[in-house]
């Protein structure tokens, strides 16, 4: 490897997460007292700490643990305003409807563009204090093509990954006209947004949208070049998880309600189930059967989706630490569900690994090892996020 002005070399790295098996142990990859060269942003070199070449700059990590940076494939942060005081009544007893969605669509209509990317920004650098440096962003609280062609907008001044979820609950407008929102969006929204986005997402849920009516709006997407995901089977079983597969998607997520049908129809597909244990921790639903599902050999990835309603959280070693203290996922399985299974989901092969090639995008923690992401929850270890090879 030639040592130019732009090679760099994390040295004396206690465990380091490759996520490649040819680079060390197990799935994710590990190797012990370990180095890392990233060259003009991309990993360039993996192995012993002793044996590291010669770098530009050299970076000593004193023990500490190496991972790639997480992949977030399901935020939603386009919108204003915020929903504590119906998080409050839930504590106390009250159930979670989509309804509440509305209350979000009203703020995030009357906010300006200014304030909207501010939001955006502020979330984005708190999710990156916590570890993601690839980041999904959805529309879905303007519900009319004003509304979500501004969101679409905004999010892609941020992210590559935007996800136009054109129907998320059918806005007041449209009380009780469900149908007429869905060929709104068909025939004028979806054509409008769709060159800012590079997903179409649907609600597919009792109290947002039918299968028919999810089905619509998916296939007006894949008419615009949009890549499909879906919101299901998160309040109760539903057709979610099977539309997903019948379409082809590259995610399902939630998947907190699915039956052994379900699960069978994703094992047999290339549709990752991306669970959000956040959103079921902050609704206080019951968790995903991630058990089931690996069990099934179904692709797995953990997302935090954050948003004002059902999770404001960007954090996802909170949800690695509920995936493995509530949902029996092991350490390791929740980790690379955090890193290579969002990678999955949003169907990237440069993100959620640091093998040879792949972006250095990686986090440095406050511990010597992952598995302290789940031993000590609610404690920020991550210390040091590297974006494109450049310290962030
Ligand atoms: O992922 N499930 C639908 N959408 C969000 C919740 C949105 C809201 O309540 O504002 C979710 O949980
Ligand atoms: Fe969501």
């Amino acid at each position: 490897m030639s040592r130019s002005a732009r090679t760099r070399a994390l040295t004396n790295i206690g465990t380091l997460v490759t996520n490649d098996p040819g680079l060390g142990e197990g799935v994710l990859g590990v190797r012990r007292d370990a180095a890392i060269v990233f060259e003009d942003g991309v990993v360039a070199w993996v192995g012993n700490s002793a044996d590291a070449p010669a770098a530009d700059a050299g970076h000593d990590l004193g023990g500490r643990a190496v991972l790639p940076g997480f992949v977030e494939s399901h935020s939603h942060l386009v919108f204003a305003g915020e929903r504590a005081e119906e998080f409050a009544a839930r504590m106390s007893g009250e159930k979670y409807a989509a309804g509440g969605i509305r209350t979000t669509i009203e703020a995030t209509r009357a906010a300006s563009d200014e304030q909207l990317a501010a939001n955006v920004r502020r979330l984005l650098d708190e999710s990156r204090r916590s570890g993601s440096t690839t980041v999904e962003i959805k529309s879905g609280y303007g519900q009319c093509t004003r509304d979500e062609l501004r969101s679409v907008q905004i999010a892609s001044r941020f992210t590559d990954e935007v996800t136009l979820l054109a129907a998320h609950v059918p806005p007041p407008e449209y009380a009780g006209r469900a149908d007429e929102y869905v060929t709104m969006a068909v025939d004028e929204m979806i054509p409008a947004c769709a060159p800012h986005a590079k997903w179409i997402d649907v609600f597919c849920e009792r109290g947002a949208f039918t299968l028919e009516q999810s089905r619509a709006v998916l296939r007006a997407g894949v008419a615009h070049g949009l890549i499909p995901r879906v919101h299901g089977n998160q309040l109760g079983e539903g057709p979610g998880v099977q539309l997903a597969v019948e379409m082809g998607a590259a995610s399902v997520d939630h998947v907190t309600y699915v039956n052994q049908a379900d699960i069978d129809a994703l094992a047999g597909s290339s549709t990752v189930a991306t669970l959000l244990p956040g959103a079921d921790f902050s609704t206080r639903n019951q968790y995903p059967g991630a058990r089931a599902l690996l069990a099934a050999g179904v692709t797995v990835a953990l997302g935090a989706d954050c948003n004002p309603g059902t999770c404001y959280t960007t954090s996802l070693p909170f949800c690695i630490a509920i995936a493995v203290r509530d949902m029996h996922m092991t350490p390791a399985e929740a980790v690379w569900a955090a890193t290579a299974g969002g990678a999955r989901a949003l169907q990237r092969e440069d993100v959620g690994s640091l093998r040879i090639g792949a972006r250095a995008d990686a986090i440095a923690l406050d511990a010597p090892s992952y598995l302290h992401l789940a031993y000590r929850p609610g404690v920020p270890l991550v210390r040091e996020v590297w974006k494109d090879g450049v310290l962030a």
